[in-house]
């Protein structure tokens, strides 16, 4: 198995180019099903999520080319209208945004069946919000084996729909499926992050007749057909913010390029609150190490608030602080799986419940330590390039599904950083 190996202590000086966004591109491959004709995605993460949703695509009849995945990323899809519309628990089970097939095959072949995702480290994570909406435009569930089928005979019909919790995943399934069903569909409670926003702008472009409403409320016009596109990811903001931590922590300048500042807002004012060495040079931002006085009490929150994704890298920061400081995880019940290993690396961490005391540390030191999922591994990262000695981090599969290059990134600005056997 492979081995991140870091010694800590280099400073980090150069520029770090922030890719597209996984969480954005995943939705938009599956968004394929929705059309005969073909889709471009460019800015394409070359990252091993993305190699699963093809997977899973390419298992439903989705021609994937990914040639010039690696090189220029881009991946062009092209549904060929297979008559396979079963998503397998080999594939699912890798990864849990492969649930995001079951609106757009619904809305396409009238059917579906898809492995139930399962739980995952960070948390149970159900998916009944998807099947309850999903069920309101007309599809008939059952669980057989551990797989979701559904069925919609008489195709999708548009419905009014609230959703019960705010989710990510199920506002970008139910979006997909009513853009092709007939008539309107209103849904309201939707999760308004900027990867559904990028979603949205991508099946209009498409021809989906799609209006945000303030009040987390979309109205779809279901139409007939959709047509084929070429649209560009946006930058993964949950990357921007972890090579912001890394530059505000280390020595040296850091300049991250490709920044969408309106992403990062709400991690821009934490930032500026905490009075940290972060300006904007045109679409760059030029990140110098900064010590932290301040303490704050931060709350996860569903965009804007500040992201889940972000809490783990967060909290090496904040472990450098003269004070102590507060997280609360609002999204996901077992979220803090980083914190025995970052204590174990020096930080001083006690978890309550869903709240996590950060309390200031003398500094990291290197060990080894155990990816548990891919935020918590990229903050061992981040406590790895300010240890002192050297850091192994094991199962780095997990890195391996969300940074495109980080190793290269990273060593590019000087860190000590390889990969090992
Ligand atoms: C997405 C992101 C993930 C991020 C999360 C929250 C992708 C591929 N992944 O995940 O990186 O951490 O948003 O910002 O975009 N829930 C239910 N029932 C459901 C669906 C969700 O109870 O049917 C719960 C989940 O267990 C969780 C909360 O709702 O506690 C939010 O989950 P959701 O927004 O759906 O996250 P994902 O779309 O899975």
């Amino acid at each position: 198995m492979e081995k991140i190996v870091i010694i800590g202590e280099e400073p980090l000086q150069g520029t770090i180019e922030i890719s597209g966004s996984k969480n954005a591109s995943l939705p938009l491959m599956a968004a394929s099903i929705l059309t005969d004709e073909t889709v471009v995605l460019k800015n394409i993460p070359n990252l091993a999520d993305i190699h699963t949703m093809a997977s899973v695509l390419e298992s439903l009849g989705v021609n994937c080319n990914k040639s010039d995945l690696i090189n220029k990323n881009i991946i062009q899809l092209n549904y060929q209208g297979s008559d396979k519309a079963l998503a397998e628990y080999d594939l699912v089970r890798k990864m849990r945004a492969s649930i995001l097939v079951l609106g757009p095959l619904l809305a396409r072949k009238r059917k579906a069946t898809v492995s139930m995702p399962g739980g995952c480290a960070i948390g149970a994570r159900p998916v009944n919000i998807h099947v309850d909406a999903l069920a309101k435009l007309g599809g008939e569930f059952n669980l057989e084996k551990g797989y979701i089928k559904c069925e919609a005979k008489s195709g999708l019909k548009g419905a009014k729909i609230e959703l019960p919790m705010i989710s990510v995943g199920a506002t970008e399934n139910i979006i997909m499926a009513a853009s092709l069903a007939k008539g309107e569909t209103e849904i309201s409670n939707i999760a308004t992050e900027p990867e559904i926003i990028d979603l949205i702008d991508c099946l209009k472009s498409m021809g989906a007749q799609i209006e945000v409403q303030s009040d987390r409320k979309v109205l779809i016009q279901g139409v007939e057909s959709l047509n084929g596109t070429t649209h560009s990811v946006i930058p993964d903001r949950i990357e921007a913010g972890t090579y912001i931590i890394a530059g505000l922590i280390t020595k040296g300048e850091l300049q991250i390029k490709n920044v969408n500042f309106d992403h990062i807002a709400n991690l821009l004012s934490v930032f500026e609150n905490l009075e940290l060495n972060i300006t904007r040079e045109n679409n760059n931002l030029i990140v110098k190490e900064s010590s932290v006085s301040k303490n704050i009490s931060l709350d996860t929150k569903e965009y804007p608030g500040f992201p889940t994704d972000l809490q783990a890298q967060i909290m090496v920061l904040l472990s450098l602080s003269k004070n102590a400081s507060t997280i609360r995880e609002n999204i996901f019940e077992n979220r803090f799986m980083h914190v025995p290993e970052l204590n174990r690396m020096g930080a001083d961490i006690n978890i309550n419940g869903s709240q996590a005391t950060i309390n200031p540390c003398n500094g990291f030191s290197g060990a080894q330590v155990m990816a548990t999922d891919l935020r918590a591994s990229v903050s061992l990262v981040l406590a790895s390039l300010i240890a002192k000695g050297e850091t192994t981090i094991n199962r780095v599969y997990h890195l391996d599904r969300g940074y495109e290059n980080l190793e290269n990134k990273l060593a590019g600005c000087g860190a000590n950083i390889k990969r090992i056997q």
